[in-house]
């Protein structure tokens, strides 16, 4: 018996050197400590031994089938790293320092002209702020002096969630929690996305960008507006560009103005952007409402301050002469890839 265990584990020896492949292994492991495996079988023909044969060869058997299983785990791990090697070899190598060929991508126009916005404010010591895009009534309507039922909110409808908050439809939704934030003196801006159920067209969208500034102080006056509003947009057109200031009724502002801008897609012509009007609404401001700065915790006997809402969106059109405000959002490539250098 005990030769035919050391027979048994020499034939082991040789068929596992030949083993090269996980099956192979496992076809070898059927072989000998399977359920009908040699090992298996000689363990079983031990039942008929007498007490001190089962013993002894018991002992030995057990021996070779241990060695017999620890041989193939082993097997099984040496062709497991060799696969993944010859994974490694045949991977494609690339040269990290090889220019690139495919095109470069780039900032989307929007973030362009608020990164070039930011800077320009920032040069005139306003602060940067970011404000959330979903508010409650009270920050996009009542802190702005638009009472629940005010027809006001005709002009702004949005999309609710069920828990009564919603979509920002202005930034000016941020203007009690900055007001909160920095009291008076105060000078910032903050830039963001705002929605609007609304139908769109060539300058309409229902997710468009705006970019809303306070200054807020002692003796601030319609003059320190203009001003301001004429430096921004001679930074960004950097060519004089003409403007018009008209009334505009907000609840938020007291006296309110339209400051539109001569039309760039047409040169004041009449197109479907500017829907033929030679102008397009740009910029509405105003000197900020008593009430509005009671509700942010400023004394309005004491400052005043003006606020604008930016149409950032439009702004964009404008300066890269883009006919339709849809194509900003579309992630069409083609219409985008052109500021890749900007
Ligand atoms: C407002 O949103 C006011 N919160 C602006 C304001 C702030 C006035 C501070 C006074 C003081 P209005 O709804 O007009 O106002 O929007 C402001 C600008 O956002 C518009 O002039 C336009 O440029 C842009 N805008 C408005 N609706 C859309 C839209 N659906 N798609 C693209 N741009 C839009």
């Amino acid at each position: 018996m005990k030769e035919k265990i050391d027979s048994l584990r020499q034939s082991f020896l040789q068929e596992l050197k030949e083993a090269s492949s996980s099956e192979a292994v496992e076809k070898l492991r059927l072989a000998y400590v399977g359920k009908k495996g040699a090992v298996t079988e000689l363990l079983k023909g031990l039942k008929s031994a007498g007490a001190e044969q089962k013993r002894e060869l018991g002992q030995h058997i057990n021996q070779l089938k241990k060695q017999v299983e620890e041989d193939l785990a082993k097997q099984v791990e040496i062709i497991r790293s060799a696969e993944e090697q010859r994974e490694i070899d045949s991977a494609e190598r690339y040269d990290v320092t090889m220019p690139s060929t495919s095109a470069l991508g780039s900032y989307h126009p929007i973030t362009i002209v608020q990164r070039q916005l930011e800077e320009i404010f920032l040069s005139m010591g306003f602060a940067v702020e970011d404000f959330k895009e979903i508010v409650s009534d009270y920050e996009c309507f009542e802190a702005v002096n638009i009472p629940k039922d005010h027809p006001a909110r005709d002009m702004q409808d949005t999309y609710y969630l069920e828990n009564g908050q919603l979509l920002k439809t202005h930034t000016s939704a941020a203007q009690n929690a900055i007001l909160r934030k920095y009291g008076a003196p105060c000078r910032a801006i903050f830039p963001g996305r705002c929605f609007r159920n609304e139908s769109t067209d060539a300058s309409h969208d229902t997710t468009f960008f705006q970019m809303e500034g306070i200054m807020v102080d002692k003796d601030i006056s319609i003059s320190n507006l203009i001003y301001f509003m004429k430096t921004m947009l001679s930074e960004v057109f950097k060519r004089d560009v003409k403007v018009r200031l008209r009334p505009g009724f907000f609840p938020f502002v007291e006296p309110g103005f339209e400051l539109d801008i001569n039309c760039l897609i047409c040169g004041g012509e009449g197109c479907s952007t500017c829907h033929h009007s030679g102008w397009v609404e740009l910029c509405p401001c105003g000197m900020i409402h008593p009430n509005v700065l009671k509700m942010g915790g400023v004394d309005p006997e004491k400052y005043t301050g003006f606020a604008f809402g930016l149409g950032l969106t439009r702004l964009v059109m404008m300066k890269y002469g883009i006919k339709d405000i849809r194509d900003l959002n579309s992630g069409n490539l083609k219409a985008l890839s052109q500021f890749v250098h900007e």
